[in-house]
């Protein structure tokens, strides 16, 4: 069925026009209600907004089929994004589409604000009967010192512009690690308070919610922990400073002035306690409004939207904790490995599932063990849920039941083994713990290599039935006789043996069918003499 893409606020034509090229089928339905967005998005394997349309936990109670949601634009302060990541739907941003733009944006206000250009406009373009002049006087802003909050990329990019205009840059970033940014020239600040002190112009940029609402507070603003010149600008997230607080410090001059483009609500109420103050600027939330920011915002959207529905590519995820899908020719087989091993393993897990355990060693797999766990823990827990699970929701999945996710690196492949080796290990809330060890040869073809003890090679594909028995004469020829009985037709097996430290000895046959074993032989198999456990597993096919 072809794949079909929702677009539901503006975008720029070029955008759009990538999706007409790529021949896949798109609807753009503008200006729905949140109740007209959550009965549409279901039909459609992606959406594409932008700021307008909202989408909230609502909109994705019954996603259908929709995989991804694009944000043409940075911030996804509109979208649920816990909600999208527990029904598995991948949320992506243009990251770096807008960067300049809104950094220019940041700049330009921080000179109107320091110039008093609009208020001179005003002034200006009134009549010229009054020439005023030496009531516009502004500040220079060489020489004076810029703190920017958020060292991220348009942090980066307003604070080098500043860094050319001669002014001193001060950085805050908690998530920025060293003591500086942009090689030394921004010295970075570990308090807050502290770097405020010593801010002529703060700039914010960062992407809003908890962790940075009202940083410019009423106790900061009137509690003497600012300098009376700041300039305050804001091109961030409303929430990053409190609106009322700052309009009573600018009336009673606790502050110098304010550039404010984002707001908490937007539009503002008609009695914002911004408007109206001669010291400050305010713009329509537009730091991303320029032709080229939209044209690359839309441009980056679609083009991320069509190359996942097409090869699963990820481009600016939000939510996919780091996973890569378009792995190069020579190591995507490991992913099918992972899958295969995970679904193979509940052909020998008995009971709940506790912890699941990636291991990799050798040079490919290493590189992509976030993956390739989450691949195996997928297959591991489909069977399990009722709730559809897949690489974007299954760590949420597992956090949610207390089933414990881990990688570890191994320097070294297992003893006896070579080259790229992915194991999985599952261990049972009750405490039983099983293990499947695989690797892709040149062929391109997974094996698995071991399953706990039992040594083999095989590749793992189509039906399987996983047979446990003692090791003891006539149990293969009973199975065998069974299999023939049921007129179900063994294409492949392996036999592998163990012997426990009591000396007495299990056998593992992994048996490949040419149709569906049935109930009632595995139920057969099981009653037989000599069998401990027997299952039965479908794996996809051989590509
Ligand atoms: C963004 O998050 O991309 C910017 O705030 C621009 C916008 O939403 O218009």
């Amino acid at each position: 069925m072809a794949q079909r893409i929702l677009v539901a606020d503006e975008l720029a034509s070029e955008g759009l026009q990538a999706l007409k090229a790529s021949g896949m089928e798109f609807d753009e339905k503008i200006g729905l209600t949140v109740e007209q967005l959550a009965a549409e998005v279901g039909n459609y394997d992606a959406l594409i907004v932008r700021s307008k349309a909202k989408v909230p936990a609502k909109v994705l109670a019954n996603p259908g089929k929709l995989r991804i949601i694009a944000r043409a634009g940075v911030g996804v302060d509109t979208i649920d994004l816990d909600a999208a990541t527990s029904k598995g739907i991948l949320v992506i941003n243009t990251a770096a589409a807008s960067t300049l733009s809104t950094a220019e944006h940041a700049l330009a206000l921080m000179f109107a604000l320091a110039r008093k250009i609009p208020a001179g406009h005003a002034h200006v373009s009134a009549g010229p009967a009054k020439w005023e002049k030496a009531k516009y006087q502004g500040t220079q802003l060489a020489g004076k010192t810029l703190g920017v909050v958020g060292l991220g990329r348009i942090g980066q990019t307003v604070a080098s512009r500043a860094l050319a205009m001669e002014m001193k840059v001060i950085g805050y970033d908690p998530y920025f690690s060293g003591q500086s940014a942009l090689d030394g020239k921004v010295l970075l600040f570990r308090d807050f308070d502290q770097f405020l002190a010593q801010c002529d112009v703060i700039t914010f940029h960062v992407p809003g919610g908890e962790g940075t609402k009202h940083l410019i507070n009423r106790e900061r603003l009137f509690g003497g922990k600012v300098k009376p010149n700041l300039l305050v600008i804001n091109d961030a997230r409303g929430e990053v400073v409190d609106e009322f607080a700052l309009a009573d410090a600018l009336r009673e001059k606790k502050i110098a002035g304010a550039a404010i483009d984002v707001f908490v609500k937007e539009p503002p109420a008609q009695d914002h306690p911004l408007f109206k103050l001669d010291n400050v600027v305010l713009t329509p939330h537009l730091g991303a409004q320029t032709d080229e920011a939209q044209t690359a915002v839309s441009v980056d959207a679609c083009t991320a939207i069509i190359a996942y529905l097409k090869s699963g590519e990820i481009r600016g995820a939000v939510n996919a904790g780091g996973i890569k899908l378009d792995l190069p020719p020579d190591e995507a087989p490991l992913m099918g490995l992972a899958q295969r091993i995970g679904m193979l393993l509940n052909g020998v897990n008995e009971g709940g599932i506790k912890q699941i355990t990636l291991r990799a060693s050798g040079t490919r797999a290493p590189k992509h063990m976030n993956t390739l766990l989450r691949l195996a823990a997928v297959e591991l827990l489909r069977p399990h849920l009722t709730d559809p699970v897949n690489v974007i929701n299954v760590e949420h999945v597992a956090r949610e039941r207390n089933i414990e996710l881990v990688q570890i690196h191994e320097p070294e492949p297992p003893q006896g083994l070579v080259g790229d080796i992915v194991g999985v290990r599952v261990v049972s809330a009750a405490g039983e713990s099983h293990r499947i060890l695989g690797t892709v040869y040149a062929d391109g073809l997974p094996r698995v290599l071991r399953i706990d003890g039992f040594a083999m090679d095989m590749v793992p594909e189509g039906t399987m039935v996983v047979v446990l028995n003692k090791d003891q004469p006539g149990v293969i020829g009973t199975v065998g006789t069974m299999f023939g009985d049921a007129k179900v037709n063994i294409a492949d097996m392996v036999i592998s043996r163990e012997v426990q430290k009591d000396g007495t000895a299990h056998a593992l046959m992994l048996i490949k069918t040419d149709s569906n074993p049935g109930e009632d032989l595995v139920k057969r198999l099981k009653a037989s003499p000599g069998i401990v456990r027997v299952k039965h597993v479908e794996l996809p096919k051989r590509a």
